[in-house]
């Protein structure tokens, strides 16, 4: 299994390019279900994540070509198979998003149910109570659910609460519906705005996409469409921190500035300073960095996706700090790991309480998610020695050549092979 290590104490010093949003591309790439015609895509981050769906839609019968350029040229003529593997499933939840476009365009959705996993129970029950919503009928057998229609009919949906890829799978589905939908307690992130502005310029009639309430009358087909992914809050927000945590200076390019108002608020509470220009961001490391309280919630709220990598940043910060996860009922896995590398933190229940400031050791630690080995990778850069990151495929699932960014700004970071 690859590793990473990293010899920490490194100032990191110049310009990195944002790659595209993994979050919004896995939902744009699924949209290719909804029409025989070509949908081609640009700024697509080259994640393994991005792979895994290539992958899928290629089992359904779908043609992607994934180009250097980072454009894609996707096209499902004919559906030759309702059905998400197990084995794909499991290896990315995100999977579930060809549900709603299939049930639209095949009357059929077959999808193994994705279980547990290391960040919370993570149900897709408000999907399906969506998809019932619509006229379709629901069987749960071995494992898999199908979701099968004759023709999907508009409804009010009111989702109990807020679920991102839940809302994204609705809105595929209803483009699709006779009649109109509105999905009410909506989830207003950028990536879902993305999606409804991909899905508009294919012929869907959505308004309100990105905003709690959003209503779509159906069409009877989507045509071709060429189409530009957001760049990645969450990898910005990632190199915020890393330049923050290493009192060095950065400039993110290819930036979306509007996107990042809770990250961009909370590091300057801190003490850091990050100059917004045009499609720039330049952060540059406070000497001391003070804690700041953060919980975490849905956009425009400080994202779950954040949590980990603040929560290492509050690790060099004076002062204690309560972190608060709203979103998922067990994203703490990078606690104990930066615990090993001499970080001061308690957990209870949904709180992490994180004194600081305390020197991080180099040391063995194991990545648990996504997101959390991002946090270790930004405990590395800062630990005195060595840290070897184990099960880096988490890290290659979302973040795009982050070695190589790291390494051209100053980091001494490689791969064990
Ligand atoms: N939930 C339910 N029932 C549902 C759906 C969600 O109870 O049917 C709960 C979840 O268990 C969770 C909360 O609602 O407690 C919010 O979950 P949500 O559905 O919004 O999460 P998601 O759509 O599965 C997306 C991102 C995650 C990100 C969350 C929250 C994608 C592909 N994934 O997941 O990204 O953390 O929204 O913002 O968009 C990551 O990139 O590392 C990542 C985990």
């Amino acid at each position: 299994m690859e590793k990473l290590r990293i010899r920490g104490g490194a100032k990191l010093e110049g310009k990195v390019r944002i790659s595209g949003a993994k979050n919004a591309a896995l939902p744009a790439m699924a949209t290719a279900l909804l029409t025989p015609e070509v949908v081609q895509l640009e700024r697509l981050p080259l994640v393994n994540d991005i792979l895994t769906m290539q992958k899928l839609l290629g089992d359904l019968g779908a043609d992607v070509e994934l180009h250097p350029d980072h454009s894609a040229t996707l096209q499902a003529r004919l559906i030759k198979s309702c059905e998400a593997s197990y084995d794909l499933v499991k290896t990315m939840r995100a999977s579930v998003l060809v549900m709603g476009p299939l049930l639209a365009r095949m009357g059929r959705a077959r999808v193994s149910l994705p279980g547990g996993c290391a960040i919370g129970a993570r149900p897709i029950n408000l999907h399906i109570k969506g998809f019932q919503a619509l006229g379709a009928k629901v069987r749960i057998e071995h494992g898999y659910i199908e979701v099968t229609t004759d023709q999907l009919k508009g409804a009010e949906i009111l989702f109990d609460r807020i679920t991102v890829t839940g809302t994204e799978n609705l809105m595929m589905a209803a483009t699709l519906a006779s009649g109109h939908t509105i999905l009410r307690n909506a989830a207003c992130e950028p990536e879902v705005t993305d999606l409804a502005a991909l899905l508009n310029s294919m012929g869907a009639r959505i308004e309100g996409g990105g905003t709690s309430t959003v209503h779509i009358d159906g069409v009877s087909e989507l045509h071709s469409t060429t189409h530009c992914i957001i760049p990645d809050r969450i990898e910005i927000g990632t190199f915020l921190v890393a330049g923050a945590i290493t009192n060095g200076t950065l400039e993110l390019e290819n930036v979306n500035t509007s996107l990042l108002e809770s990250t961009v608020g909370k590091l300057r509470e801190t003490g850091v300073r990050i100059d917004v220009t045009d499609n720039c961001l330049r952060v540059s490391g406070a000497k001391v960095p003070v804690a700041v309280d953060v919980g975490t919630k849905e956009y425009p709220g400080f994202a779950t996706d954040m949590q980990a990598q603040y929560m290492t940043f509050m690790t060099q910060a004076h002062g204690a700090s309560v972190i608060t996860e709203n979103i998922f009922e067990n994203r703490f896995m990078h606690a104990s790991e930066l615990i090993r590398m001499g970080a001061d933190i308690k957990i209870e229940g949904s709180r992490a309480i994180v004194r600081g400031a305390t020197p991080l050791s180099g040391a063995n630690v194991i990545a648990s998610d996504l997101r959390a080995s991002a946090s270790l990778v930004l405990a590395g850069l800062v630990a005195h020695g060595d840290t070897v990151i184990d099960r880096v495929y988490h890290l290659d699932r979302g973040y795009e050549k982050i070695e190589e960014k790291l390494r051209s700004v100053g980091a001494c970071i490689e791969r064990l092979k």
